[in-house]
């Protein structure tokens, strides 16, 4: 064995409910850690509502309920002395749409490290904001105007500042929902290199309509299909020899 399989999430028989619509509907999984897994499927079959529950994100959603069980090394993460956002330090998240906040470059990524209390001094969160953007491949196209608004950046650069966002609380897991659909090819590019490289330190997760972007960047692949995974397996089988006729059309491009 090359890499290890430890498994850093498991997720057992999650119902998610958005008042009376049943939007998940009985999905057990288990994500490895160093691994990249990919959710495919077409859209509102739940992806992103599940990649939610991996950090309570749902728990933002008012109408949103969750049942099931899931944990996160072993620790039921919906525990009643779980604190969300301490939860949400553990296991990041970025968005479709790159979201920098109204702030600096440098604030952006210091913000998370500044609420957890993560720095003991200026020069260790000047240390914590290189690393995290340097980790993020964006530090050289940054580093000279670090003051400068975090909105100001290209597309691109702001989907890298937010992935430095997200990495500047040492999480332990990476959630990543479409998180190239706003890039182009070449910003495409460079997230997926990095998302190829985070895979060292973290479980990364992430959605995408691209069947290139998952063949290309994950390990695990799962087909979701009306609020259930039809199909989790490893990548090169679910897009050379998938067991579900339903995987097979997907990818495909036959419905979706
Ligand atoms: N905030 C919300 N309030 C009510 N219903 C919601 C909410 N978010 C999602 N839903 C519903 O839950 C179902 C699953 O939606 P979800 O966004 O998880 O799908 P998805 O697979 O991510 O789709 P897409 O590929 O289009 O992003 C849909 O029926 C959707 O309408
Ligand atoms: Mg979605």
């Amino acid at each position: 064995m090359d890499q290890t399989t430890d498994i850093k999430i498991v997720s057992r028989d999650v119902h998610v409910y958005y008042g009376e619509n049943e939007a998940i509907k009985g999905v057990s999984l288990e994500i490895e850690d160093n691994t990249v897994t990919a959710f495919i499927g077409p859209s509102g079959c739940g992806k992103s509502t599940f990649l939610r529950c991996l950090n309570r994100m749902n728990d933002t959603i008012d109408v949103c309920r969750v049942t099931g069980d899931i944990e996160l090394d072993g620790h039921d993460i919906y525990a009643r002395e779980i604190d969300p956002v301490q939860l949400r330090a553990r296991v990041g998240m970025v968005f479709q749409k790159p979201n920098p906040f109204p702030k600096s470059i440098y604030d952006n990524v210091a913000y998370g490290p500044r609420i957890h209390g993560l720095a003991d001094s200026k020069a260790d969160l000047d240390a914590i904001v290189e690393h995290s953007l340097r980790r993020a491949a964006i530090w050289d196209e940054v580093k000279d105007r670090l003051d400068a608004p975090g909105t100001g950046l290209s597309g691109g650069q702001q989907q890298r500042l937010c992935i430095a966002r997200a990495i500047a609380t040492a999480p332990e897991v990476l959630l990543m929902d479409e998180p190239c659909s706003a890039l182009d090819p070449i910003a495409t590019a460079q997230v997926e290199e990095l998302i190829h490289e985070l895979r060292e330190n973290y479980a990364v997760v992430i959605v995408t309509h691209s069947m290139q972007q998952a063949a290309r960047v994950s390990q695990k692949t799962a087909f979701f299909h009306l609020g259930l995974v039809l199909e989790y397996d490893e990548t090169g089988k679910i897009f050379t020899n998938p067991d579900h006729e339903k995987t097979q059309q997907y990818i495909t491009g036959r419905f979706g």
